[in-house]
């Protein structure tokens, strides 16, 4: 069977970590970007198949453009390409500099990437676009309105993706992928429950991507939090 090849865009920490982890294992050929280089180098060593690697910051948008386009051209296409980069943190005071690097990491740098994902898919006539949003989508948050407003955007951009690739009739497939808590540098507060690893968190994505699922709770049981979210009326909600 032929060498399949991915990139994942943030394969520096976290889940895009263990995500670049299990492809290279299933041999797939390894895209690796980030900004913090030394890390996506010791995961090249790690890896046991081949990889490339790429210094990548999605906040500066003509350098990203270009190196992400060379990165695609480097390993002479690409048929997965996984945006795991992202940004939060509590925000209770609003402090703009927050809401700032949020909305240029998870709202810019993710359309960004995908605009440049996606048309190239449709012009090769195939391929599978994944995008890392989060259960936080489903409504807004008060300790980091930011956050859960860029995931929702994350989500409702993949749908119009999904319909465009339904419409193009070619074997193109887009993946929301909605984690619960995952233990990673970005998880903080105290009042975390049914966290994974981002080993098994890893696993679960693996899984969706490889049966082209539209959209995954990670772990799967989070899509009983999604269903009690999306019924919660207001007056509920708002004393949580
Ligand atoms: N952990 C959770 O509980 C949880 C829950 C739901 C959704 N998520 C989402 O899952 C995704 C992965 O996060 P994680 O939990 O695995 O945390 P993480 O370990 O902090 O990973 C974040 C990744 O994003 C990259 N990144 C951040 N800013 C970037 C920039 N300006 N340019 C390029 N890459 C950048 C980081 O790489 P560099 O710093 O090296 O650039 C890193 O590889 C994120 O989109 C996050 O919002 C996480």
């Amino acid at each position: 069977m032929s060498e399949k090849k991915a990139i994942i865009m943030g394969a520096s920490s976290g889940m895009g970590k263990e995500l670049a982890t299990i492809l290279s294992v299933n041999n797939f050929i390894v895209g690796l970007a980030a900004r913090r280089i030394n890390l996506l180098e010791e995961l090249q060593k790690k890896l046991p198949g081949k990889t490339y690697i790429k210094q990548i910051d999605v906040t500066k948008p003509e350098e990203a453009g270009r190196k992400f386009r060379e990165l695609i051209a480097e390993m002479d296409g690409v048929d997965l390409i996984i945006i795991s980069s992202g940004y939060g943190d509590m925000n209770r005071d609003l402090d703009w500099k927050i809401e700032k690097e949020t909305i240029d990491v998870n709202v810019s740098g993710f359309t960004l990437i995908a605009d440049i994902a996606f048309p190239y898919f449709i012009s090769k006539g195939a391929g599978h676009l994944v995008g890392i949003s989060s259960v936080a989508a489903l409504r807004g948050l008060r300790g980091s309105p930011s956050y859960s407003a860029s995931k929702a955007y994350i989500s409702n951009y993949l749908e119009g993706l999904r319909q465009r690739a339904v419409r193009s009739r070619k074997p193109i497939y887009v993946t929301d992928i909605m984690p619960g808590f995952v233990k990673t540098a970005m998880s903080k507060g105290n009042n975390l429950f049914w966290v994974a690893s981002a080993r098994e968190a890893a696993a679960q994505i693996y899984e969706a991507i490889r049966k082209k699922k539209n959209l995954a709770y990670i772990t799967r049981r989070w899509r009983l939090i999604a269903w009690l979210m999306k019924l919660m009326p207001d007056w509920l909600y708002n004393k949580l």
